[in-house]
């Protein structure tokens, strides 16, 4: 059986692509094929080489436009004969054209319970509406900003006393096992995007609770 081939797209640190690595590597459901970034100084790419995938910086300064920028990662994929792309803290827009050639392969991870609080400063969003859980969301991607079909969240309790800092580290931790979680269901044809919903095989959307105290 071929593997899936997956790419992850980062803009930083790349923890969440950390975890996918593991995931994918322990549970052979695809092979982490590419991790691309927009910033050559990204910390993930570092992190991928060592773990002997291909890392690739595509500085998105280095390119006349959006358009540019977008063409040169839809080739870089491409050639690579990716299936599955996973955007995981990568930081640029990805126009209409892009989003509907990868549509149905192109997740996202964001770090609330969409469609509360999408774009940026999300924590801080949270905070000030005063909500008791906050959470992470995985989510096909579309063209409007956080607003794909979605397959999975998971939820974490909002505390007193929280700062956009603790309550973004407490949501990390349930990234890292909603992402590869969702990224498996996608690779095993347990979800699909099918006419602008998730459709699933079995039940309905991954939902992980908070962890109990
Ligand atoms: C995560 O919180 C993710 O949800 C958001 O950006 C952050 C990336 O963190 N889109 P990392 O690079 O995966 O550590």
């Amino acid at each position: 059986m071929t593997l899936l081939r997956i790419a992850i797209l980062i803009s930083g640190r790349g923890s969440n692509m950390g975890a996918l690595i593991g995931s994918a590597q322990r549970e052979g459901y695809g092979e982490i094929a590419l991790v691309l970034s927009n910033r050559p100084d990204a910390a993930g790419l570092e992190f991928a080489a060592r773990h002997a995938i291909e890392a690739l910086a595509l500085d998105h300064k280095a390119h006349v436009s959006r358009e540019a920028f977008d063409a040169a990662v839809d080739e870089a994929l491409r050639k690579r004969r990716i299936d599955i792309v996973a955007l995981a803290g990568f930081m640029r827009i990805l126009g209409a054209g892009f989003v509907a050639r990868w549509q149905g392969r192109l997740v996202n991870i964001h770090p609330s319970l969409l469609p509360l609080f999408p774009g940026i400063h999300v924590h801080e969003q949270a905070l000030a509406a005063g909500v008791k859980q906050s959470g992470a969301t995985v989510h096909f991607v579309v063209p409007e900003l956080d607003a794909g079909p979605i397959i999975g969240q998971a939820s974490v309790p909002v505390l007193t006393g929280d700062t956009p800092a603790t309550l973004a580290a407490r949501i990390l931790l349930a990234e890292h096992k909603l992402y590869p979680v969702c990224l498996k269901m996608l690779c095993e044809g347990r979800v699909r995007l099918d006419g602008g919903r998730a459709v699933f095989a079995h039940g309905g959307p991954i939902a992980i609770p908070p962890e109990s105290p």
